[in-house]
């Protein structure tokens, strides 16, 4: 029951769709513009930095506040309050990806996924925002780097989860490996027209010139 109740708060959470919203307030539908997504990238490529940086804390916080709020309220449940941090998690994204009042045409999840990310482990969040900083600097793909995100995600967590650092009971391990190879594998597939074009070498690249729009 909890893991339900958790999965659909995170998607009324996810459902708070900040790129959409500013895009709104600027008269503008942001799925009609640039990659066509909601999310902070196509904020920044279509609106500016300024847009960039409101939609990432939008989404990073409509993420980050429900994670936490469960491992605060679930915490005498220890065998089981990381899993069910990574259920509102995934909830979140469902709700960022697939909100139904926009026919269910959201954004990639990657600041969500961010807000989980630092919900659940510092060392992992460092980790992250190292690799996924240096990817963009030096490539200028931030799907690229979105996509290591994933990939550490998934790792990092099955890894020290396996090796006790979360508490989790044994029992709860496979459940807890397939929820996060869920969130990592949602992000792979909502990035299905990304990897295509980073294969062809066609990909967008995002410009580091913050100072123009
Ligand atoms: O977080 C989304 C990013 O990885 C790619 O965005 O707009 O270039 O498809 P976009």
């Amino acid at each position: 029951m909890e893991r339900i109740i958790c999965l659909l708060a995170g998607y009324l959470f996810g459902l708070i769709q900040t790129g959409y919203l500013y895009g709104k307030a600027h008269k503008i539908d942001i799925r009609n513009h640039g990659s066509g997504n909601s999310g902070t990238t196509n904020a920044l490529r279509v609106m500016g930095a300024k847009a960039g940086a409101v939609v990432f804390f939008g989404d990073f916080l409509k993420s980050l506040l429900p994670c936490l709020l469960v491992r605060v309220i679930f915490k005498d449940k220890p065998e089981m309050v990381y899993l069910l941090m990574m259920y509102t998690g995934l909830g979140v994204i469902l709700g960022h990806n697939y909100p139904f009042y926009l026919k269910f045409k959201g954004g990639k999840g990657i600041a969500a996924t961010a807000g989980l990310i630092v919900a659940t482990d510092l060392r992992m969040t460092l980790l992250c925002f190292v690799a996924f900083l240096s990817i963009v600097i030096i490539t200028r793909y931030v799907s690229l780097g979105s996509l290591v995100v994933a990939v550490i995600l998934f790792t990092w967590l099955a890894a020290f989860a396996t090796l006790g650092a979360y508490g989790i009971d044994q029992g709860l391990l496979f459940e807890f490996y397939i929820i996060t190879a869920l969130i990592s594998g949602l992000a792979f597939w909502r990035h299905r027209a990304n990897i295509g074009r980073l294969v062809r070498g066609t990909e967008n690249k995002i410009s580091l010139n913050f100072g123009k729009k």
